[in-house]
């Protein structure tokens, strides 16, 4: 693999051109090997859609858990992980198989299309609160004011903790995704995230003494009646939802409502035809949505993928955001259309890890972005589109702020 091409894949300018870099990888190298964030360990990058459908779709070849591409002889040689990854780690991001089904298996009546129905009338009241609260100023970041506290409050709702406690969920939420560059980093996230930890056993503690109709109390009877699951895959789905709940819904509004700012005709025909917003919201989430690479996989066995070999072991990496830029799967895919139709993006992942909270996110997404341009019709970007920056994670896309202006 020496001479497979490089690309710039970590750097602001990349971020701000991304497309540009995957439309170059899928007409020349769609499936190769590239440093990782490192800049050492070398991870496979897949970025035309048929091999990241294949990809996710394959769950039985491409694991989630590296311990299962290893042979027992060599898993037995692993050291043990220590106690903040064991709390932290063992979600349904990293699990495969039987484990997988089982955690899911938990969680998955309280995502569903009917559940979340009965949270519309909540969520519209409290997008009108949050926009009530800045209406006067004529201006806000959109991030900040609107995008992130919606979904974090709901989420926290439906878990049962405080959304009053949403700024320290924030910052563990970042030291969850953010990756650290060094020791120091490092250490400041560690010493962040098993604060993160000793509040849940706090909220579990309460719990246990104070049932109640959420999440967390159908969790803990589930870990209390023995074989459901365990401590640490408690604290780890918890956290997970959190860190789910916080970093990717804000981001379908922030960059959809950016993606509109930057088109006015298809703002316009969005605010004459509001029965367009489920269609559009589908288009926003293609477009520029909040996930650009899904989490890691490893290759169980060697396995050949648009012609190349990937070996036992090795790490991949689906570019989500590549996929639903591919002019092979999309009509005019650099074009943003609200009324696209058949549009099987790949925004919420594929397969057997595909986001289990996409009905809770699109009905957020369609009552934030609905609410917003009805009530903010004169809603404008306050800096030019140039000063606004991505933030540098490089599995989620999304900006670090969006300054807004209306009146
Ligand atoms: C627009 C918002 C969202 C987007 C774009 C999104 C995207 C994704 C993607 C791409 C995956 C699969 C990752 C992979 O296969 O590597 C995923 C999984 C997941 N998402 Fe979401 N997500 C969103 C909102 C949410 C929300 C609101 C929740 C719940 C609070 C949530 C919970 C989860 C969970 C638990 C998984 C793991 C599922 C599994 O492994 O079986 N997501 N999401």
């Amino acid at each position: 693999m020496t001479d497979a091409p490089q690309y710039d894949l970590y750097s602001p300018t990349f971020k701000a051109h991304a497309y540009q870099t995957y439309a170059q990888m899928r007409e020349q190298a769609p499936v190769c090997q590239h440093a990782g964030l490192n800049g050492e360990n070398k991870l496979w990058f897949i970025t035309r859609y048929a091999d990241c459908e294949a990809v996710l779709r394959d769950h039985k070849r491409f694991v989630k858990s590296y311990e299962n591409t290893l042979t027992p002889e060599a898993r037995a040689q692993l050291a043990p992980a220590s106690k903040i990854e064991r709390l932290l780690g063992q979600h349904l991001l990293n699990m495969d198989g039987t484990d997988h089904t089982r955690l899911r298996g938990l969680i998955n009546k309280a995502f569903t299309a009917q559940m979340v129905n009965r949270m519309q009338d909540r969520v519209q009241a409290l997008a009108d609160e949050l926009l009530d609260q800045v209406e006067a100023q004529g201006a806000m970041d959109l991030l900040n004011e609107y995008a992130f506290p919606l979904p974090i409050i709901v989420i926290a709702q439906m878990l049962g903790v405080p959304a009053a406690d949403r700024e320290h969920f924030r910052r563990w939420s970042n030291a969850f995704v953010e990756p650290a560059h060094n020791a120091d980093e490092w250490a400041q996230q560690v010493s962040l995230l098993t604060g993160f930890i000793d509040y849940l056993g706090r909220i579990f503690a309460e719990r246990r003494q104070n049932p109640q109709d959420d999440l967390i109390t159908a969790l803990l009877q589930a870990e209390e009646a023995g074989d459901k699951l365990n401590e640490d895959e408690l604290y780890s789905m918890v956290v997970l939802l959190i860190v789910a709940g916080h970093e990717t819904t804000v981001n379908l509004i922030g960059n959809g409502t950016l993606a509109l700012l930057r088109n006015p005709e298809q703002l316009a025909r969005l605010k004459s035809q509001p029965d367009l917003m489920p269609a559009a919201i589908e288009e926003f989430l293609r477009y520029d949505g909040p996930v650009e690479r899904a989490t890691i996989r490893f290759a169980k066995e060697d396995v050949e993928i648009g012609g190349q070999l990937i070996r036992r072991g090795e790490p991949v990496s689906v570019v989500l955001a590549s996929a639903d830029r591919d002019s092979l799967s999309f009509t005019q895919p650099e074009q943003l259309d609200t009324a696209r139709d058949n549009n099987r993006h790949l925004a919420f992942g594929f397969g057997v890890h595909y986001c289990i909270g996409a009905p809770l996110a699109r009905m957020e997404g369609r009552i934030a972005l609905n609410t917003l341009l009805r009530r903010l019709p004169n809603l404008r970007l306050a800096v030019p589109v140039e000063a606004l920056t991505w933030r540098e994670n490089p599995i989620l896309r999304g900006l670090q702020g969006i300054p807004v202006a209306w009146g």
